[in-house]
């Protein structure tokens, strides 16, 4: 500190610094959200549509404790990871415990920007990562559907247990701001059955939240899109389920993709449990047709050769 007061320009190292602090704060100020209340009427429709849409993003497999008498969203999970235990909210429409006083606005908010109404940013243990890419019709429609049709719940959220620094407000921020893009576009660059599958996939099931290995920094690594993770949820180790023959499951035919979809068999026979089981209950909902694009994307997605049990990452 002495040899800075005594340089003639320590008021020039104080005004770097307080740009630098004022440009963090401006770039990573709440951005604007535009999306109008819908009417009443509005309303309905748009619950009439959400149901299936909040039946595949699977908001409940994390927003809803897995006990019989559990009330819906009413939160609580906790998601137990090497950062610390993230506790799940409430997002019921109850006013003070949930989500009940949130503007239309607001839930776009959280799903595309990752922040709460007063602008904190959210950690990405909530896969608002995935969920960035939804239409904003789509978060609407879950929207109308929550607030309508989901029973309000007073049971209080927890705050998280974390390790120490990624307490306060500032470490998730700094996180989105280095690498969280919320303007990121969808894939729509093949044929009307990929990209619908692909949406599905990555903005509403979000497979690669447990498929794609995450660096140190829980960044989605380069490359190796849904190729397997030794840190899935809960310590396990998922899947590579790309189309590489010998460590993904380039091995199955439609058929077997489409029935594993279905109804969670594997091709042995092997009814599939874990973390996996929740995500087939959810699907085990999607249309056909949906369920069709799902399994063409899956099988044109780029092979990416590795083992998910060490670091043997090694291009097909
Ligand atoms: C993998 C688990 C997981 C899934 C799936 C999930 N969430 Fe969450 N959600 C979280 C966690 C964890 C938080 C808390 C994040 C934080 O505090 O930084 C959260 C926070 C939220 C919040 C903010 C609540 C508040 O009080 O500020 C909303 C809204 C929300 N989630 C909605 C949804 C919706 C809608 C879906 C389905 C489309 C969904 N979540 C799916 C884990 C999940
Ligand atoms: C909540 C985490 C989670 C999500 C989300 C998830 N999976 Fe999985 N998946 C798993 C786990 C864990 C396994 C391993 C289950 C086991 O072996 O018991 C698995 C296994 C699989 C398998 C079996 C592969 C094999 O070699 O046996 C396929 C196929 C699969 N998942 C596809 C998908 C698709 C497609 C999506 C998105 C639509 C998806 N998963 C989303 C956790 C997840």
């Amino acid at each position: 500190m002495r040899v800075l007061f005594s340089c003639r320009f320590w008021w020039a190292f104080v005004v770097v610094f307080v740009v630098l602090v004022a440009g963090f704060f401006w770039l990573t100020r709440t951005p604007f959200v535009d999306v109008a209340q819908p009417s009443m009427a509005e309303m309905e429709t748009l619950a009439a549509q959400g149901e299936y849409l909040y039946d595949a993003a699977g908001c409940a497999s994390c927003h809803t404790r897995d006990e019989d008498d559990a009330p819906e969203l009413g939160g609580g999970l906790p998601l137990e990871t090497s950062f610390g235990v993230f506790y799940v909210p409430n997002i019921t429409p109850d006013p003070e415990a949930g989500i009940g006083a949130w503007t239309a606005a607001q839930f776009v908010q959280a799903l595309r920007h990752g922040r709460d109404p007063d602008g904190r940013a959210y950690y990405p243990s909530f896969p608002y990562t995935s969920y960035a890419s939804m239409d904003e019709r789509d978060m609407l429609r879950i929207y109308a559907w929550i607030m309508q049709r989901v029973q309000p719940a007073d049971t209080p959220s927890r705050d998280h247990e974390l390790v120490w620094y990624l307490r306060g407000s500032l470490p998730a921020r700094a996180w989105q701001f280095l690498f969280f893009n919320p303007t990121q576009t969808r894939d729509d660059s093949q044929d009307e059955r990929w990209n619908r599958g692909s949406y599905l996939a990555n903005a509403i099931v979000h497979c690669r939240e447990c498929h794609t290995p995450r660096n140190s920094l829980g960044v989605p690594m380069d490359g190796m899109h849904l190729a397997g993770w030794e840190e899935g949820p809960e310590g396990e180790t998922t899947p590579n389920i790309t189309p590489d023959e010998e460590t993904g499951i380039g091995g199955w035919s439609e058929r077997d993709l489409k029935r594993f979809l279905r109804f969670g068999m594997e091709p042995d026979g092997d009814i599939v449990g874990s973390g996996m089981g929740e995500v087939i209950d959810h699907l085990k909902h999607l249309t056909d047709d949906d369920r069709a694009a799902l399994v063409h994307y899956l099988r044109n997605i780029p092979a990416v050769r590795r083992e998910a049990d060490g670091d043997r990452a090694e291009e097909p």
